[in-house]
């Protein structure tokens, strides 16, 4: 459920109507709705009432300090993947003691930014980033309380480059080889080993995959306490995936999400960490855009739209689907046709959709794709020379810009002509 509906034939994030924001910023930009995101997020803290728990929102999936502090205010947590993420997180006012520092490669300057400022766990995922992470913390004096990412050798069946779990995939270490790789870590000065963290991969559409890695970490958790390590954290990770084709998919629910968790890991008394970022951001994002020409080709009719892969590479990337609405309502029983609808950026790639049946739309008209909140203004780029798009967030009657869009000598003067050229 999200907060872009048609209201008196004009499609309105919350209350205000698109065409409003369109023509006050310019096309095209990217439009939050608060009461989607506070939502979502709800949906997940209820979920696992019962449980002691900590929901951190997947900084990577949208990472706008407005949405950050929103999520933050409401006592969200949040997942970082980068020192970038955690200073974002920081400047946006979420404390220390809520940040989850994830991450394969990360650095001794992230790891040592993250301690000085201050941190709730960092998730190891190999050996030598655990040795790393102990000299970084004894050179500071301080006691980092750790978890241990482990790849449960699940399928998470899902697109193959958001596939995390399987041991081919590059993160945490085999699970095979967990209680060896804690014996390790806790011999380790600097480090508190305080629980078990596990991410399979993301845009999953079943539960059964999560209920077969949460049941192995909770059979480990046990074997880890027999051990003698006080695992008293669970990080379970993120990836439920959204209905991005609403007519013909309905994934599993966050409550039953929630439940399963419950269900696998509740009995272990442990403190219950979920990283959710599409399912809360990516509903409650719409990437808005104008046609720019209508082209008849041969056997083909594109939209030639004036926004492009740069901005939302989602469909180019990972060939995802993502539903294309008219601003304006069609009228009820209107004929569709089909479309290649298409941005300006000179290579075939530039494509949204084939073959798209779209309502009579003409050049000048405003279009909007749906479920872009999450992995679309993070992964834009200004390839082309196209400035990044402004992202507005609304809230009720009100919207703000919450990034406005450079302007090209912002972009240009950034480039440096050395003296001797
Ligand atoms: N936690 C970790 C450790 C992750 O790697 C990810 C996503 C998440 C949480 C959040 O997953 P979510 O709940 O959003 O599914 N760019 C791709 C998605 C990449 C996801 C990477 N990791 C896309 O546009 O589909």
């Amino acid at each position: 459920m999200d907060h872009f509906l048609y209201r008196d034939g004009v499609l309105h994030a919350e209350d205000v109507p698109v065409p409003e924001i369109a023509a006050a910023v310019g096309t095209p930009f990217y439009l939050y709705s608060a009461a989607t995101l506070i939502r979502h997020y709800r949906l997940f803290d209820e979920g696992l009432d019962g449980l002691p728990h900590l929901v951190c929102f997947a900084m990577k999936s949208n990472s706008n300090q407005a949405v950050i502090k929103l999520l933050g205010d409401l006592g969200a947590g949040m997942d970082v993947v980068s020192g970038g993420e955690y200073a974002r997180a920081r400047a946006a006012g979420v404390p220390g003691e809520r940040i989850v520092f994830s991450g394969v490669g990360k650095t001794r300057e992230e790891m040592r930014l993250a301690l000085e400022g201050g941190v709730r766990q960092v998730n190891l995922e190999s050996e030598p980033e655990m040795a790393v992470l102990s000299e970084v913390a004894v050179s500071l004096g301080v006691t980092v309380p750790v978890t241990v990412r482990v790849n449960p050798d699940v399928d998470a069946k899902t697109h193959e480059k958001i596939a995390t779990g399987k041991s081919e995939n590059k993160f945490g270490i085999p699970i095979s080889r967990a209680r060896e790789v804690y014996a390790e870590a806790a011999a380790l000065p600097g480090l508190d080993v305080i629980g078990v963290d596990v991410h399979i991969g993301s845009q999953l559409t079943d539960l059964a995959p999560f209920e077969e890695a949460y049941k192995l970490v909770g059979a480990l958790t046990e074997q880890l306490r027999a051990d003698g390590h006080d695992i008293r954290r669970l990080d379970l990770g993120g990836g439920l995936g959204i209905p991005y084709e609403r007519s013909n998919s309905a994934p599993p629910l966050p409550t039953e999400f929630c439940d399963l968790i419950k269900r696998t890991v509740g009995h272990l008394g442990c403190e219950i960490e979920i990283e959710p970022g599409r399912l809360i951001s990516g509903n409650a994002g719409i990437l808005v855009s104008r046609v720019v020409y209508v082209k008849e080709g041969e056997g083909r009719n594109f939209l030639i739209l004036d926004s492009a892969m740069n901005d939302l590479i989602r469909p180019s990337m990972y060939s995802s689907f993502h539903e294309i609405v008219a601003v304006a309502e069609p009228a009820p029983g209107v004929e569709m046709a089909p479309f290649d609808v298409v941005g300006p950026v000179c290579e075939s790639g530039d494509t949204f959709a084939k073959e798209r049946p779209m309502p009579p739309v003409a050049a000048g008209d405003l279009v909007a794709f749906r479920s872009a909140g999450a992995y679309g203004a993070v992964m834009s780029s200004e390839y082309n020379t196209r400035p990044l798009i402004p992202e507005v967030l609304v809230q009720g009657d009100q919207f703000a810009v919450i990034r406005p869009r450079p302007t090209f000598d912002e972009i240009i003067n950034r480039d440096i002509i050395p003296e001797w050229l």
